[in-house]
């Protein structure tokens, strides 16, 4: 395994493989990894030569600052887990400062709309950093393919129209969700769970198959009704949002129409913990 922590010789080195022909596929990570993660890594490694995962813990995409400190770091356990799914993997991993320059901040974009709604109406600038590193990373390491999880579909969606306005010549590939056993999302974020936490958390997922069930015959404003009025009787958990959206736009929709794709999303947090998650709904 090779871990790179400075853009130079990672370039040099991507260079020669690709002048050997071979592909890169890309994985960006903000590290603390676990299955849903590796899962990325392994799509990666059955459709590219050589996969590089980055492990950065972005500062542009937080808007609260106890959140980015909070955020969990273990690089070389990460390395552990990376090494024991292949030893051909390469690793970067650079401060801020070598991957921003001097000056650590967000380009502004405009993903036509995408930004604004969900994670955006709720964590200003979010996806301006997102963008932001992203946009870095694909610049330095130039892959053919990046992964990413549908885990942050409403990001997976604005990456690729991140690819699409400046012309990037990157594939994007979206991956499923992977989930613990009771049915919640695996997330860096559930690491700072407790137990107790953990059990009541998987609330979450319950709720979203209930919705995706109630989809067939109810419409979407009886469908969120539904929802809200859950956590109102949960005590364990606070609802932020629950929206049904059309996949493309991500616009909250009332009426279904046929030959469109749909999708529920939730935000919710247990104690100071924010959650998310999302589901496809059959129209
Ligand atoms: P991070 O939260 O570390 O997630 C890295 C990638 O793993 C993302 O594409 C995310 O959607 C995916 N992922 C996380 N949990 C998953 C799960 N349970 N199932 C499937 N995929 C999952 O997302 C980020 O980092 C950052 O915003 C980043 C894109 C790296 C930019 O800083």
């Amino acid at each position: 395994m090779q871990v790179f922590r400075e853009k130079q010789p990672l370039i040099q080195a991507i260079q020669k493989i690709k002048s050997a022909g071979k592909s890169v596929g890309l994985v960006p990570t903000m590290g603390a990894l676990h299955d849903g993660h590796l899962s990325l890594v392994k799509n990666a490694l059955r459709r590219s030569d050589q996969v590089i995962v980055s492990i950065f813990v972005n500062p542009t995409q937080f808007d609260n600052p106890k959140d980015l400190e909070k955020y969990p770091r273990n690089l070389e356990r990460d390395l552990e887990l990376l090494k024991a799914e292949t030893p051909d993997i390469w690793v970067f991993s650079p401060n801020a400062n070598e991957l921003y320059g001097e000056h650590i901040s967000s380009e502004k974009f405009d993903f036509e709309g995408l930004e604004s709604v969900m994670e955006g109406e709720f964590r200003h600038g979010h996806f301006d950093g997102v963008g932001t590193v992203v946009k870095h990373l694909f610049e330095t390491i130039t892959p053919e393919k990046a992964f990413f999880g549908e885990k942050d579909y409403q990001q997976l969606q604005i990456i690729r129209k991140l690819t699409d306005k400046t012309g990037l010549p990157v594939e994007i590939i979206g991956c499923p969700i992977l989930r613990e056993e009771s049915g919640l999302a695996r997330s860096s974020r559930n690491e700072r769970l407790s137990s107790q936490n953990r059990i009541e958390a998987a609330f979450i997922y319950e709720t979203l198959t209930g919705a995706s069930q109630l989809f067939g015959t109810e419409s979407a404003s009886y469908i969120t009704n539904w929802v809200e009025n859950r956590f109102k009787d949960n005590q364990h958990l606070k609802l932020e949002y629950f929206q049904i959206a059309d996949v493309e736009t991500l616009k909250k929709i009332n009426i279904k129409e046929k030959g469109k794709q749909y999708r529920a999303f939730i935000a919710a947090y247990a104690d100071d913990i924010r959650l998310i998650d999302n589901i496809a709904l059959d129209n």
